[in-house]
């Protein structure tokens, strides 16, 4: 999320997009390793290691390590965790609800997506509350990206996210986290603009050939209501409800768009919305 960001936005070449497509790889191959580890018993701890790993063998560095004194590769967050959780000596249980946040730098160009995982077992009402708010978050992320391809400004990410949220019925529909937030990504991890998670109205910035913008709602299954630990970054859910984070870093280009997170650039998602996504300067 944006911790900060009244910059100029940075826009790429195509060149630079494709540099940046690699960090992004990288994410993506962290997240397919983490997801085959999620299992009960498992600290997290022990899958900031295998981020580490992967970061390593590819000659990346976490993006997060060292940002503003942050101590982990990763943030791991579970349950009533909304963002930043710090791995450690926690170990996962049957039926959390994990919100894996990776980054890698390479060569100066910056990676940065989130999935969630519900580990499998536990009660299964439970578990099934939670691969809901999973995949409603992760829907929500997929309009917000859609929106980047078809809108004309940068909230227009936002009121789809929005929009998606507001159909579903009052009694499943979860809330938007409001004080975290998509952003421009480049050279550094956060930059502009601001990328809104909710409906705005008033000054956007148009959406340009050359942005690469990370598309990151975050939900709660109650109120969106946080707070922050004593340790400066845990940030959790006022009435201990779950919460949920989905990422993904998209690049927009003169000939559309491109997930830089996924292998495929995000066609099989986008192909509900009729959209087919296209590489940088092909
Ligand atoms: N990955 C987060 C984001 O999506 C930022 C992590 S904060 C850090 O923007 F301190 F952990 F780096
Ligand atoms: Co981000």
């Amino acid at each position: 999320m944006a911790l900060l960001g009244k910059d100029r936005i940075e826009y790429k070449t195509n060149a630079e997009m494709l540099q940046i497509r690699k960090a992004a790889l990288i994410v993506a191959q962290i997240h397919r390793e983490l997801a085959a580890a999620v299992r009960p018993g498992i600290t997290t701890a022990e899958l900031d290691a295998i981020a580490l790993q992967v970061l390593r063998s590819n000659g990346a560095k976490s993006n997060f390590f060292g940002y503003y004194d942050y101590p982990a590769q990763t943030c791991i967050s579970v349950n009533d965790t909304v963002v930043h959780g710090i791995p450690g000596a926690q170990t996962l249980a049957p039926g959390d609800i994990v919100s894996l946040d990776c980054g890698a730098v390479l060569h100066g160009w910056h990676g940065d997506a989130c999935f969630t995982a519900v580990v499998p077992g536990g009660d299964e009402k439970k578990r099934k509350e939670r691969e809901r708010l999973s995949r409603i978050t992760r829907t929500a992320m997929w309009h917000g990206i859609a929106a980047m391809a078809t809108g004309k400004y940068v909230r227009d990410i936002g009121s789809a996210i929005d929009d998606y949220v507001m159909t579903l019925s009052p009694e499943i529909r979860p809330d938007i986290v409001l004080d975290f937030i998509g952003h421009g990504i480049g050279t550094r991890m956060h930059q502009a603009p601001d990328v809104m998670n909710y409906r705005t109205r008033g000054k956007s910035p148009r959406l340009k050939p050359g942005m690469v913008l990370c598309i990151e709602p975050i939900l709660t299954a109650g109120k969106q209501d946080n707070y922050t630990l004593a340790d400066g970054w845990t940030v959790k859910t006022k009435d201990g409800s779950d919460a949920c984070h989905w990422e993904h870093e998209v690049a927009l280009h003169d000939r559309g768009i491109w997930v830089l997170s996924a292998p495929d650039g995000g066609a099989q998602e986008l192909a509900q919305f009729g959209i087919v996504p296209v590489l940088p300067g092909q």
